[in-house]
This record gives structure tokens, sequence and C-alpha cells, in this order.
């Protein structure tokens, strides 16, 4: 297939050249740096397929104009699908096709490297010990052993987050409207929002971005949480309001945050702007302030999750070529 690869850092062409040779070269790949958005529809020369990532745009105007170009397949090469219109790609008779697992472990240590790190201050400790200052006032953090975490959705990732901080010593609650008998059996105890997050002293997020789960950290829901609580987003920004934990972190009621995804996230995570002024105010003020932690979206990267990403991208772009939908993988 003549597959089109948007938003392409050094690391996509990579992994995707390497394997793409290793299975002797089933498809051409071209490779752009721009995101997919309309504005740069323009790069595409008769593609079968356009293979895109968390925050290039595939809304309904996109996917007509792909439709329109010839395209047929939309390769995604993550799990989250919040940024693309199945309906529409159904009803135009694109095929969406994504890497529905890739190495849990990735996004779960990533996580728990998060609670670590802020809980014991350990990125303010680095700066400091740099600058020569050795003193420890206020780096001071808690035992996580005997501590109640709250693991809002135990899918793949939050199944392995909630085994890892079993093995610290600590309670897990949990909300998924699909419990898993294997964590409930380890002592995990299922329980409503309301209730995580009344019992939680660290939360983490790891269930998908739905329209029942934006903006589910809302003002409310903070207010509902013990004062001091930790709060950790590896899964998708828009589940938290920003607005709110703002206010929650000027006020105190929020102890801490870690976030690797942001609900704006699309212009400048993946991106060095370092040498520019931040447009976004949002997120200049959460950066301000010491106990916010946050990564640019870069919990899936480890490599071993590349290898994977890009062997399943291969395999869907191959099975769509065959017309021999992989199920677990195949949105419309
Ligand atoms: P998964 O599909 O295996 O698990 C999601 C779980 O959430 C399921 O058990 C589902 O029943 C549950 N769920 C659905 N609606 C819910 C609700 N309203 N409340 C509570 N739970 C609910 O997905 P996986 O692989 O565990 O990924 C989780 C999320 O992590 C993805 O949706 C994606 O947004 C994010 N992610 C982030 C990455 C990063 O680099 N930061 C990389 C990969 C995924």
């Amino acid at each position: 297939m003549k597959v089109a690869v948007f938003g392409t850092k050094p690391y996509d062409q990579h992994w995707l050249e390497n394997v793409n040779a290793e299975q002797g070269q089933p498809h051409q790949l071209s490779f752009f740096e721009p995101r997919l958005t309309l504005t740069n529809l323009p790069l595409i020369n008769s593609h079968d397929a356009v293979c895109v990532f968390v925050n290039d745009v595939v809304n309904a105007p996109v996917l007509q104009a792909l439709h329109e170009r010839g395209v047929k397949v939309v390769a995604l090469r993550c799990a989250g699908f919040n940024n693309v219109d199945l309906d529409t790609a159904k009803r135009l008779g694109i095929a969406v096709v994504r890497v529905p697992a890739y190495s849990p472990f990735a996004v779960a240590e990533h996580t728990v490297g998060l609670i670590l790190a802020l809980n014991r201050k350990i990125h303010r400790a680095f700066n400091r010990v740099r600058e020569g200052n050795f003193e420890i006032n206020s780096l001071i953090g808690f035992d996580l052993h005997g501590k109640t975490i709250g693991v809002m959705g135990t899918g793949r990732i939050g199944a392995v987050f909630a085994k890892i901080m079993l093995g610290f010593g600590c309670r897990i609650l949990a909300h998924d409207p699909q419990p898993n008998p294997e964590l409930e059996q380890l002592g995990v105890r299922y329980v409503s929002w309301d209730e995580l997050c009344a019992e939680s002293r660290i939360i983490s997020m790891h269930c998908p971005l739905t329209p029942q789960t934006h903006h589910i950290v809302s003002h409310d829901a903070i207010d509902r949480m013990p004062d001091g609580v930790m709060l950790i987003n590896t899964s998708r920004g828009a589940l938290v309001d920003s607005r709110a934990l703002i206010a929650a972190l000027k006020s105190g009621k929020l102890g801490s945050v870690a976030l690797d995804v942001y609900e704006e996230e699309a212009d400048v995570f993946f991106e060095d702007l370092s040498d520019r002024v931040l447009q976004d105010d949002v997120l200049a003020r959460l950066l301000s302030f010491p106990n916010v932690l946050i990564t640019s979206h870069q919990a899936f990267f480890t490599e071993e999750a590349m290898q994977q990403i890009a062997e399943t991208t291969l395999a869907n772009l191959t099975a769509c070529e065959q017309n021999q939908p992989i199920a677990d993988n195949t949105l419309t």
C-alpha cells in the first residue's frame, strides 16, 4: 500500500522503516512532519492510506477530503481513537484501524515513575543538588505502603498499574463498568467513582476519553476528594478539567498533580518550543506550580512499545490491503 505517514518524528520513521524492511517492504511509506489537518491534505498524492497519531485531526471534513482523494484506510499508530469521527468514516467506507495493545507496562510503569517522583520530589531534588543546594527542607514525601490508590479504568494499563501498586503494599480501589475478576481475586475492590474519589490518597486515570468521561475530574469530583490528594493522568487530557485543577491547586485542595496528557496538548506536546513564548496560559499556570509534574505524552515511549506499534500498524495495513480485517484492531 502507498501510505502517507503524518506527524512523523524521527523515532516513528526509524521504527516503521525498520519493521517494514524486516517484513520485506510490503508498504511504500512517505513520511511527513506535519500533523494531518485540512490544510495539510495536499501532501496526499495517490496514497491508499494515511497513518496518524493521537493529535492528528480526523474529523468529518478531513475524512470527506480523504475520501475524495481516494484514501481507503486510516491507520492509527496508537490505542486511543477519540480524535476520529468513526460514524463518518464508516459512512464513507474508510477503514479505521488502530493498535489496541502495545506494552501496557510502558504506560503503567511511567505512571508509577510519576508517582514516585512527585511524592518524593525527585524533580526538585535533582535541580537543587545540581545547583549545589543539598538541603532537604520541603522535600518530604509519604510512604506508599498502606495507602489507598484509586484506579479509574482497569483495562490493560490500569490492571498492570494496580498490580504494581499492590506490590508496594497499597490498598486498591477501582472503578470500571467491567470489573476484572483477576484483580478482585488479588484484593482490588470495585467501588463507585464517587467512593473512589472520597477514599483515595492517590487517584490515577486509566479509562478512555468518551462523552461520559469528558471532564470527569471536575470541580465537583475534586471537592469530594480528601484534602491533599495526588492526581495522576496518563490517559487522555480531557478527562480532567484543567481550570478546575488550577483552582484546586491554588486552594491547596489538590496536594500534587502529574500529567502526561493535557486537554490542549495538540499544539504543544511533541514539539520543541524552548525558544518561543508559551501561548497557552492554562498550561503555563500549571507549569508554575512546584507540586505539578508534567511530561509530554511520553508514557508509551519504550523500545518494546515502538516495535509493537510498528509491527501492528504494518500488519493492519496488510490486512486492509488483503481485505482481511483484524477483529480487535478494526474500528470501522
Ligand atoms: P483498555 O481499553 O484496555 O481499558 C480501558 C478500561 O476503561 C476498560 O476496562 C473499560 O471498561 C474502562 N472504562 C470505560 N469507560 C469507563 C468509565 N466511564 N469509567 C471507568 N472505566 C471505564 O485501554 P488501555 O490500553 O488500558 O488504555 C487506557 C487509556 O490509556 C487509553 O484509553 C488511552 O487514552 C490511554 N493511553 C495513554 C498513553 C500515553 O502514552 N499516555 C498510551 C496508551 C494509552
